[in-house]
């Protein structure tokens, strides 16, 4: 069944777990999710990027979903706009029957100059209002996503460095966030912390210094009943680079968020978890497996069953992990 983000991350803050947030774009992704959410008992954010919306088709998207809630009846499901640059984004995701959208205001409309503060609260806050009279939630994004390592913040399509951003604006104020979230009323709050979207996070393991576990415990202390949510949090999995990169694959060396640091992340008010770039990976090698390996395939579902399989067991872990499982 559908069900809000405020729903969803109220009883999980209640029961003190996590909710992981898959980015969905076609039926494999969906069928994925879903399986291993009703394998592991767990509710489930699924989430759709602008990209998502254009690639699929709003239609598809939506008929999609209905498809997954009718296959699924047992599992509570959030439907949410991920990175929504403008309140008509927003709206037309809820008229597509989302029941959550996220309002990132951090950015310009461009969706890759930062905003400042006044431009946020007075957009994030025109959403929130109009979402919650037709009951559906919102999240809002304090700070810029990027690299504590390099300074450099998001640009574009999400993925990699643009410019060079001071410190400050790379990580969320505590007090500023405590603002925020009164003068916007959102139901939950995205935070900078040092990490960023796609593959490429961090050159070494993260150590304090460049992923800061620390801005969440001070955010979670000045407001204890703020659902947070982490992006880019993909965790990167070094076997699934090595499976890439052994079917001829070429990602540099990189390592992601790790997941016990995520772990401690929802022992200090992280709710939602977002995460993309790790089903891509794991789907991504298991082509190139297939492609490697059995050099005359060319039946899509040769490629597509494996790559299922692959996103449902990463799924599942973070499902376990985040102590998910059993919640649905
Ligand atoms: O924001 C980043 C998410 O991974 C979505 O990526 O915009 O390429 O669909 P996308
Ligand atoms: P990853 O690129 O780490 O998977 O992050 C996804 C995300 O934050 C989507 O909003
Ligand atoms: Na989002
Ligand atoms: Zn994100």
């Amino acid at each position: 069944a559908l069900i809000t983000l405020r729903q969803l991350l109220d009883h999980a803050a209640d029961r003190s777990y996590g909710v992981p947030a898959f980015n969905i774009n076609n039926m494999e992704q969906g069928l994925a999710i879903l399986e291993a959410a009703r394998d592991k008992d767990a509710p489930v954010i699924i989430q759709a990027s602008r990209g998502a919306r254009s690639y699929a088709g709003d239609i598809m998207l939506r008929k999609m979903i209905e498809a997954l809630v009718e296959m699924f009846p047992t599992i509570p499901i959030c439907v949410h706009q991920d990175h929504g640059n403008d309140v008509k984004t927003c709206l037309s995701a809820i008229q597509h029957g989302f029941t959550s959208v996220m309002m990132d205001g951090s950015l310009r409309e461009d969706a890759k100059t930062p905003a400042d503060y006044g431009y946020n609260v007075h957009v994030t806050r025109t959403v929130a209002e109009l979402a919650h009279m037709v009951g559906a939630s919102v999240e809002g994004e304090l700070g810029c996503l990027g690299s504590l390592e390099t300074g450099e913040g998001e640009k574009e399509d999400g993925h990699g460095a643009e410019g060079k951003l001071d410190h400050s604006q790379l990580l969320t104020d505590p007090d500023e966030a405590m603002r925020f979230v009164t003068e916007t009323k959102v139901d939950a709050l995205a935070v900078a912390i040092g990490t960023s979207h796609g593959a490429y996070k961090f050159t070494r393991k993260p150590t304090g210094d460049i992923l800061a576990m620390s801005v969440i415990e001070a955010i979670h202390e000045k407001l204890p009943n703020t659902h947070i949510v982490m992006h880019g949090s993909s965790s990167v999995p070094e076997e699934w680079q090595a499976m890439f990169n052994e079917n001829g694959g070429e990602l540099r060396e990189t390592y992601g968020v790790p997941v016990e640091e995520i772990v401690r992340g929802i022992r200090h008010g992280v709710r939602k978890v977002n995460i993309d770039t790790d089903l891509r990976l794991a789907g991504a090698a298991e082509f190139r497996r297939v492609a490697n390996t059995d050099r005359t395939q060319f039946d899509p579902r040769k490629f597509l069953k494996p790559a299922m399989d692959a996103m449902k067991k990463i799924c599942a872990e973070r499902f376990e992990a985040f102590g998910t499982a059993g919640n649905a």
